[in-house]
């Protein structure tokens, strides 16, 4: 989001300031950073206290504040729930895995499926699938446990770090939307993340882990039998892997080294059937 913001803005002359909380890896800000933004990368044991505390000064320093739950970006998710709407010819999921930290994401595609049953287009709704990483996860425990309040998580980090919002605004409206609608929530730990981006890239798709998290809590789902073999769902890919190169790291992948003169050999090698 900062990424486009930084962007429009540049395109716009507009001066935009980003604020990122400080688990944002490099590859994520320098983007924003050579559009022209100012970035601020911020010191904050929250994402949501941040944001909270961005929000209060924002009136009194003239700043028009754009979060990720905000109404803009809420309208604008709405082309995701049209354009799969168009790609898959009319046809409804049932289900759409959504990797959730501020709520916007997940509430503009609904919003998107809403309209389009509003305006007589399709005569049923997907049920959303609210992912988050077990580290932090206060709309999904809350619903596990049947609370009708978001659990706030505090100071929690994970290697999905797109999805540090400890206690979203918007999460009160997603619990009650699950109830109303029969979503599920699901959460995955650490190992799930990163296991799951080995398995989506090695299916072609690669991701970031916040982005990877819906495969493995679909898995465990269909496991508990709460998504039957032959429901189909749709898994939200969020963002690049590139944008966090850094946890490629925790793979251990291997590369192999040669020079000119050991490729033909070293090809050999490897090659040759065992
Ligand atoms: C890669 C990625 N996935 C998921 C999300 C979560 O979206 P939302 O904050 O709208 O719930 C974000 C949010 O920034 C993100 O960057």
């Amino acid at each position: 989001m900062g990424n486009s913001i930084a962007a429009y803005a540049a395109k716009a002359g507009m001066k935009a300031l980003i604020f990122v909380p400080q688990s944002t890896p490099g590859a994520k800000i320098n983007p924003m950073a050579i559009h022209g933004a100012t970035v601020m990368r911020v010191a904050a044991p929250d994402y949501s206290l941040m944001k909270h505390r961005l929000l209060g000064l924002a009136p009194e320093l003239g700043l028009r504040m754009v979060s990720g739950n905000g109404p803009i970006r809420v309208e604008g998710y709405k082309l995701t729930a049209f354009e799969m709407h168009e790609q898959l010819n009319g046809a409804v999921p049932d289900f759409i895995a959504v990797p959730t930290s501020a709520c916007g994401h997940i509430r503009g595609l609904f919003k998107g499926y809403r309209e389009l049953q509003a305006a007589g287009i399709i005569d049923r709704l997907p049920r959303m699938i609210i992912v988050q990483a077990e580290n932090n996860s206060p709309i999904v425990t809350a619903i596990k446990a049947g609370k009708r309040q978001v659990v706030p998580f505090h100071d929690a980090h994970t290697v999905a770090e797109a999805l540090t919002t400890g206690n979203p605004r918007g999460g009160q409206e997603l619990i009650l939307k699950a109830r109303e609608f029969g979503w599920l929530a699901e959460d995955v730990s650490e190992e799930e993340i990163l296991e799951s981006q080995r398995r989506l890239a090695q299916s072609g798709y690669f991701v970031e882990p916040a982005s990877a998290t819906s495969i493995y809590a679909v898995k465990k789902l269909r496991e508990r039998g709460k998504i039957a073999a032959d429901n189909s769902v749709i898994l939200m890919l969020t963002g690049s892997g590139l944008k966090d190169p850094d946890v490629i790291q925790r793979h251990q992948l291997k590369v192999l080294e040669s020079d000119l003169d050991a490729v033909e050999s070293r090809l050999e090698t490897l090659l040759s059937p065992r």
